[in-house]
């Protein structure tokens, strides 16, 4: 039988040395993943699976006709991460790994900080200890609080954060500028996501749902699934088109084409520059269901409830510095993207499987 290293021979890598991605089996992450090994990267991924699943990177390996290197570790254990440093020659890091509730993150403040911002340090330790200076941090829009001005620049002041997991994304971000301003070896690009939703096109890897979701897409595809009777509307009366929120939603494969744009960019050594990724056009709440309902054929049954505190009328951005810097631009619009993530909903209802024993063997592989 052709296994995926037989098969690697035929697709090679076209770059040196290996790009480290933390939480690589995640939401983001397997997107990203996917993207760097079909553009020929080596690819060693490190997720503690606490939100993530190894199926996804199974997946990847198999949409991609590429093996990629998998250790079940946590950012937070220097003694894992020294061997891998160790036995791969990691030029650059993308660093996804997080706790990503806001909620959560507002009753558990303690582990945001410790898992987020320890965890950071900790790696940007190890990073530093091997040279390994180039990286791509996951930020958010979050950190420009309440922005100044619509849409938001990355000229626009940052904070104040009001919860725990905008403040860790701050904090690391001024982490970084710090260890880039004393040192310039260290370059680092700051993507600021916005809305992130979708999956890839083929319906084989997407967000695997755990919880109940806080976030306005998983939510609706709850409901759509029926798993929830209705999606509640978190205000109807913002000065927006329709009452409602108003939201930059970014299909997840741009946003993995995003960071091949960074880690391109991290070659000219730029020092630390911050980018929104964004598509520049805001949708609100009304507008997300009825195109959801348009890509799943269905009614999505709603209610306007009482706003959601903490939240603003309308958050876009101004991508322009993205797009003329790292030559980045979205390609997907809303349609394609409640189509990409209804067909990932629609093929796999209950997310991604337990590992079957087939799936284990080539786990080993992975880390072997
Ligand atoms: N909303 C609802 N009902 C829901 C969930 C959300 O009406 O069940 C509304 C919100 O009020 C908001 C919009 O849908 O108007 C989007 O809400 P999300 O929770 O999906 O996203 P946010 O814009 O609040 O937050 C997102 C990320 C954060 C990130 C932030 C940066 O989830 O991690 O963008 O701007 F920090």
């Amino acid at each position: 039988m052709e296994t995926l290293e037989n098969k690697s021979s035929k697709k090679s890598s076209s770059h040196e040395g290996y790009v480290l991605v933390t939480g690589g089996a995640g939401y983001i992450g397997s997107h990203t993943v996917l993207e760097l090994l079909i553009c020929g990267y080596n690819v060693v991924v490190v997720d503690n699976l606490s939100n993530a699943c190894e199926e996804s990177l199974i997946r990847v390996q198999t949409l991609a006709g590429r093996p990629l290197k998998f250790y079940h570790a946590n950012i937070l254990d220097e003694q894992t991460l020294i061997p891998i440093f160790e036995k791969y020659n990691i030029w650059a890091v993308l660093h996804f790994a997080a706790l990503k509730a806001v909620g959560e993150s507002t009753k558990i403040p303690l582990d945001y900080y410790w898992n987020n911002v320890t965890g950071s340090l900790n790696l940007f330790r190890v990073m530093e200890r091997f040279g390994a200076y180039n990286i791509v941090f996951s930020s958010s829009a979050t950190v420009y609080g309440q922005p100044d001005i619509i849409p938001v620049n990355e000229k626009c002041s940052l904070g104040p954060v009001t919860n725990p997991y905008g403040k860790t994304k701050l904090f690391i971000e001024e982490a970084i500028r710090d260890m880039c301003a004393a040192n310039n070896k260290w370059n680092a690009i700051l993507l600021r996501y916005f809305n992130p939703t979708g999956a890839h096109p083929s319906g084989v890897i997407g967000e695997n749902p755990r919880g109940i979701p806080n976030n306005l897409m998983p939510y609706v595809s709850q409901v759509v699934q029926g798993r929830f009777p209705f999606v509640k509307i978190f205000g109807g009366d913002y000065d927006t088109v329709d009452g409602t929120g108003v939201r930059d939603y970014i299909h997840v494969c741009d946003l993995a084409t995003g960071h091949v744009a960074a880690l391109r960019k991290l070659k000219t050594k730029p020092g630390c520059v911050a980018y929104n990724l964004g598509t520049g056009v805001g949708y609100s709440v009304l507008e997300i269901i009825k195109a959801m309902s348009r890509a799943c054929g269905k009614e999505i049954p709603y209610q306007i409830t009482k706003r959601r505190p903490g939240d603003i009328a309308v958050v876009t951005a101004d991508a322009r510095l993205a797009n003329a810097e790292l030559g980045w631009y979205p390609k997907y619009g809303l349609d394609q993207m409640c189509q990409d993530l209804w067909r990932w909903i629609d093929s796999n209802p209950l997310g991604y499987p337990e590992s079957s024993n087939e799936a284990k063997q080539i786990l080993q592989q992975m880390s072997a």
